[in-house]
C-alpha cells in the first residue's frame, strides 16, 4: 500500500512538472541557414576506416564499384552524405600526394606510423578519394600536409588537381585517367598543428600559413575555401592568433572538440557497460561544445567583425577507451544510444551558431572512432549514430528558427547535472517546420507542449530513437536493437503535448 501511494506521488509530482515544460518556436524569426555541410564526414587513413571498411579494391569479391565497397557507399548516400574530408587528421602532414597517384601497382608502400604502424600502400590516393566523393555526391576536403610537406608540395596538389590548361602537372591528371578538373570545396593547410601536426606554437603556425597560402592557387571557380587549423577543446588562444594574423588566402579556421566520458585523456572511460554516471558526464560533456564555440565566435566577431571567417568544427564526436583486443591505434569502439544522442545534441549546438559553423565533420565515418557504420569482411552494421544523422536529415540546408524550452528539468546524477531536454527548429527546404528533440534523462520520460508562436499545431509526425539500455548497441550478426521508430501526435484540449521516452531523440515534422 505504502509502495502504491509512493508510485502514485511519483506519478502526480512528474504529471505536475510535465505540464510546465513548453517548447516555443518563433517562426516569424527566421535564422541563418544550416549549412548542409555541418552534417560533413570524415575519413582518414586509420585503422579499417578507409582500407576494408570502405576500400576493398576492383579485384575484390566484395560487391564494388572501381574499388569502393558498393554497400557502404549506398548506405552513405542513403545518409545524403554532403562532404568528406580526407587523407586526414594526423595522417594529413605524413601525406605525399605524388606517392598516391599512377598505377596502384607501382605506388610506394609506407608505413602509417602515426596510427597502428601497419603498411599504408597509397592504394587510395587523389583519383580514388574523389571517385569516392563523386559515388557519394558529396564535396571534397582535401586536407594539406603542412608538417612533412612544403608551399611546393600543397601548391602542385592544388594545381593537379584544378589545372584545366596544358601545364605539365594538369597533364599528368589526364595521363592517370582525369580529363577534367576535380572541384575541391575545401583545403586546409596542415592539421592539429599545435599536437602532431608539428607541435607548433601559433605565431610560428601564422607566419608558416601565411607563407603557404601565397601560393595555393586555383582557377577562380575552381577555389576551394581556406582553412587554418586551429586549436580543441575549451581553447581560444589559436583562434585569437589566426584571426588577428592572417589576411589572405583565408576563409576559416577549424577547431577539434572531442567527447570523453571522464573529461580526461587518460582512462577515457568505456563504450559499453557503463552506468547513469557515465551516461550523464558523457553528455554533459557533449553540450560544453557550446561553450567553446561560443567563446571562439566571441573572437572572431571581434577581429572579423564581417563575418567573412567560418568556424568548422571538423572533428568531433565521442573517443572512449579502444575495444579490448583491438590494435590501440585503430581507434575501434562500439556505437551505442548514447552516441546517437550526443550527436544529435552537437546538431543542435551547430544549428544555434549557423552563421559562423559552416561545416563540420565527424570523427570518423567508417570503423573508426564514432563510426556510422561498422564493418567486418563483407558484413555491415548501421550503428545508432547512422540513424541519429539520418533522422536529422531535413536540416540540411533547412533555416534555422528560434527554439526556446520553458522550465526545462534540470536532469541531475549525483554531482552531475545538465538540461533534461534539447531542441532545434528549422524551415526545412521543402517548406515544412522540423523540430529536433532530445531528452537526456536516462530514467525517465518527459512531457512537453509545443507552439509555433501563440498557435498551437495541429500534429506532429516523425521518428523516434531510442532503446531499452542505454548501452543498447546493432551488433553484426545480432538483430539491431536501435533503430528509428514512427512517432507522431496530436493535438487535443487545444495542446499538443508531446512525450518524449527516457533516453530518446524525436524529430517530426510540425503540422499546423
Ligand atoms: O580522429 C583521430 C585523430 O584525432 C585525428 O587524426 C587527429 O586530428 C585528432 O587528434
Amino acid at each position: 500500500m505504502k509502495k502504491t501511494l509512493a508510485a502514485l506521488a511519483v506519478a502526480l509530482t512528474f504529471a505536475a512538472q510535465a505540464a510546465d515544460i513548453k517548447l516555443v518556436v518563433d517562426a516569424d524569426h527566421p535564422g541563418p541557414v544550416i549549412h548542409r555541410n555541418i552534417y560533413g564526414q570524415f575519413a582518414e587513413h586509420l585503422g579499417t576506416g578507409i582500407y576494408e571498411g570502405m576500400w576493398v579494391g576492383p579485384e575484390s569479391k566484395i560487391p564494388n564499384v572501381r574499388g569502393w565497397r558498393k554497400d557502404v557507399v549506398q548506405a552513405l548516400k542513403d545518409l545524403r552524405v554532403p562532404l568528406v574530408r580526407w587523407p586526414g587528421g594526423c595522417f594529413a602532414d605524413e601525406y605525399h600526394w605524388r606517392e598516391g597517384i599512377g598505377p596502384r601497382n607501382q605506388r610506394p608502400v609506407k608505413v602509417n606510423t602515426t596510427w597502428g604502424g601497419v603498411p599504408e600502400t597509397n592504394a587510395v590516393g587523389t583519383h580514388e578519394f574523389f571517385d569516392l566523393v563523386e559515388q557519394l555526391g558529396a564535396e571534397a576536403y582535401v586536407n594539406g600536409n603542412l608538417g612533412t610537406g612544403s608551399a611546393q608540395e600543397m601548391a602542385e596538389w592544388l594545381e593537379y588537381m584544378t589545372a584545366e590548361g596544358n601545364s605539365t602537372l594538369a597533364q599528368l591528371r589526364r595521363k592517370n585517367g582525369r580529363d577534367k578538373p576535380f572541384r575541391v570545396s575545401y583545403f586546409a593547410v596542415g592539421n592539429e598543428a599545435w599536437g602532431c601536426g608539428g607541435n607548433m606554437r601559433p605565431e610560428y603556425y601564422v607566419d608558416l600559413y601565411k607563407q603557404v597560402a601565397t601560393f595555393l592557387k586555383a582557377p577562380e571557380k575552381n577555389r576551394p575555401l581556406f582553412i587554418a587549423s586551429g586549436g580543441s577543446d575549451q581553447q581560444t588562444h589559436w583562434t585569437e592568433a589566426l584571426s588577428k594574423g592572417i589576411q589572405w588566402n583565408f576563409d576559416a579556421i577549424n577547431h577539434h572538440y572531442y567527447t570523453f566520458p571522464s573529461g580526461k585523456w587518460e582512462g577515457k572511460g568505456s563504450a559499453v557497460g557503463f552506468g547513469e554516471d557515465q551516461w550523464i558526464s558523457t553528455l554533459a560533456n557533449t553540450i560544453k561544445v557550446d561553450e567553446t564555440i561560443t567563446k571562439n565566435i566571441a573572437i572572431l566577431d571581434k577581429n572579423d567583425p564581417k563575418k567573412h571567417l567560418g568556424l568548422y568544427m571538423d572533428e568531433w564526436g565521442a573517443w572512449y577507451d579502444p575495444e579490448p583486443g583491438s590494435n590501440p591505434g585503430f581507434l575501434v569502439q562500439r556505437n551505442t544510444l548514447r552516441d546517437a544522442l550526443l550527436a544529435a545534441l552537437h546538431f543542435h549546438v551547430f544549428h544555434a551558431h549557423a552563421d559562423r559553423v559552416r561545416m563540420s565533420n565527424v570523427a570518423q565515418m567508417v570503423n573508426v572512432l564514432q563510426a556510422m557504420i561498422q564493418t567486418s569482411k563483407d558484413k555491415l552494421v548501421l550503428t545508432p549514430t547512422y540513424y541519429a544523422f539520418r533522422m536529422y536529415v531535413p536540416f540540411q540546408d533547412a533555416t534555422s528558427l528560434p527554439a526556446k524550452i520553458e522550465n526545462n528539468p534540470v536532469y541531475k546524477v549525483g554531482g552531475a547535472e545538465m538540461p533534461e531536454l534539447s531542441a532545434t527548429a528549422a524551415r526545412g527546404k521543402d517548406g515544412k517546420l522540423y523540430i529536433g528533440l532530445v531528452n537526456a534523462n536516462a530514467a525517465q520520460a518527459a512531457e512537453l507542449a509545443l507552439q509555433v508562436g501563440a498557435a498551437v499545431p495541429r500534429s506532429v509526425h516523425g521518428q523516434l530513437l531510442t532503446a531499452g539500455a542505454m548501452d543498447a548497441q546493432n551488433e553484426l550478426g545480432r538483430a539491431a536493437q536501435v533503430t528509428p521508430q514512427a512517432f507522431e501526435a496530436q493535438a487535443k484540449d487545444g495542446k499538443m503535448r508531446l512525450t518524449l521516452p527516457a533516453k530518446s531523440i524525436v524529430v517530426v515534422a510540425v503540422e499546423d
